[in-house]
């Protein structure tokens, strides 16, 4: 089940903010793209699922081509969105942020144990039930994003800067420990991280995306050494 993306091109009117972009993630996966602020990485993920649409190229999933499909459909196939700034429902309970994560399916009892899934996961979320999604903390809304994309029961988890704005104690729960937790579960995903030190700990693989390039792609492991990556990425380390 190899999500494959070939030559994708993606524009914001006359620019061309991903240029033509080749890119696999394979069954059981982490793979991460790092990249500057600008250089396209949200932009490729909204690409695959489709709420941006890509004007060259195609996007290949369990066989079919989906990137002219709805963003709803991409869902149901299975692939999620945790979208950058977590975009949680503020005024919405946690329940109702959860529940309006699973829009693409009807089996209540499948729902129902989906949302004990996300609890063991995250046990937060359950002591939070009735309280509204504004009123959570950083961490606790990031949480709730990640928690809300799963309940689609996603073969794909899509993860859009999850670090952003946390603590670093926090960071390295949700990115180590959450991430590695879901992926065992038998999700592949594919992270989006400025903060490249810990997206190269946690991916196997990764892309480094320039100015809506891929410039390179190794394993993490040599990324880590790579001189270009340590002097643009970790800060020299
Ligand atoms: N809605 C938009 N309209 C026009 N340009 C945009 C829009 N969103 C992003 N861009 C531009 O596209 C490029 C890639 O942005 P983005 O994908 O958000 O990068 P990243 O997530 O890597 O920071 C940037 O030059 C950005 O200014
Ligand atoms: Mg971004």
């Amino acid at each position: 089940m190899r999500l494959e993306l070939r030559g994708v091109s993606t524009f914001y009117g006359k620019i061309e903010a991903l240029k033509g972009v080749d890119l696999f993630l394979d069954e059981g996966e982490i793979v991460t793209i790092i990249g500057a602020n600008g250089a396209g990485k949200t932009t490729l993920l909204k690409t695959i699922s489709g709420i941006l649409r890509a004007r060259a190229g195609t996007i290949n999933f369990k066989g079919e081509s989906i990137e002219a499909y709805p963003a709803e459909r991409i869902v149901r196939m299975g692939i999620s969105h945790c979208p950058e700034g977590r975009k949680i429902f503020h005024a919405l309970s946690v329940d109702e942020n959860l529940r309006l994560g699973a829009f693409s399916r009807d089996n209540k009892e499948e729902i129902n144990a989906e949302l004990e899934d996300v609890f063991r996961l995250f046990p937060v979320l359950k002591q939070r039930l009735k309280q509204k999604g504004g009123t959570l903390s950083g961490g606790e809304q990031q949480m709730l994003a990640i928690a809300r994309a799963l309940m689609s029961k996603p073969k794909i988890l899509l993860l859009d800067e999850p670090s952003l704005g946390l603590a670093p104690k926090l960071v390295e729960k949700i990115l180590f420990e959450t991430i590695a937790e879901i992926n065992k579960e038998g999700v592949s995903i594919l992270l989006v991280e400025q903060n490249a030190h810990l997206a190269l700990q946690i991916a196997k693989r990764g892309y480094v995306l320039e100015t809506g390039k891929i410039v390179l792609c190794d394993s993490c492991a040599n990324l880590i050494k790579n001189e270009a990556v340590k002097s643009a990425y970790l800060g020299g380390r």
